[in-house]
């Protein structure tokens, strides 16, 4: 019996455009459109990877940085992929590309995320802001998160 080949996390590329956003929309209720992932791909202040399954994008990470501060925008991964690590290996990448230029990353996440809170809690990101009703579709508050770079836990 041959076995399946693990999901592979590759730089995000003009190619993955149409995947990406189509897994924005699986995962966000304000997703981004198509061309806001184009124009981050022109970005030089962007950098993002995607973790594709059979040619299928079934993950993905993308960030925007300026000077030393990385800022994490989205993370997200199919529902049936999830609990499998894929989010931890796609920032592990973002980690990897940035070591020695950002210092610092900064994120914020909806309250009642728990999942995506657990996370950022288990790759080493502490509590450092609330914004009340920061969010919509549905209202809801951010808790805002930052992480030194350079101080890496489990699998990051
Ligand atoms: C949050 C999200 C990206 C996690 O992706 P994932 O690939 O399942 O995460 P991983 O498998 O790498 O999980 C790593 C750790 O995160 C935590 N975690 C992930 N999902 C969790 C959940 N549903 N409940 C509790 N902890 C969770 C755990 O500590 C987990 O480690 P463990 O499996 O060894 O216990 C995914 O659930 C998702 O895409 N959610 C919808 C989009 C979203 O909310 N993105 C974040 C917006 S800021």
């Amino acid at each position: 019996m041959t076995q399946r080949a693990e999901p592979q996390i590759t730089l995000f590329s003009p190619e993955n455009i149409h995947g990406v956003a189509a897994l924005a929309r699986q995962c966000f209720t304000t997703p981004w459109s198509e061309e806001i992932y184009r124009r981050e791909l022109e970005n030089p202040q962007s950098v993002g990877f995607v973790c594709t399954d059979g040619g299928n994008v079934i993950g993905m990470i993308h960030c925007n940085f300026v000077l030393d501060e990385l800022t994490l925008n989205t993370l997200c991964v199919a529902e049936n992929y999830r609990r499998q690590g894929i989010a931890r290996r796609l920032w592990a990448a973002v980690c990897g590309m940035m070591q020695g230029v950002c210092t610092v990353c900064y994120l914020e996440v909806r309250e009642s995320n728990l999942a995506a809170r657990t996370l950022y809690e288990s790759l080493g990101f502490r509590q450092n802001g609330y914004r009340p009703r920061y969010y919509s579709e549905p209202e809801e508050a951010a808790v805002l998160m930052e992480k030194r770079l350079g101080t890496e836990t489990k699998g990051a």
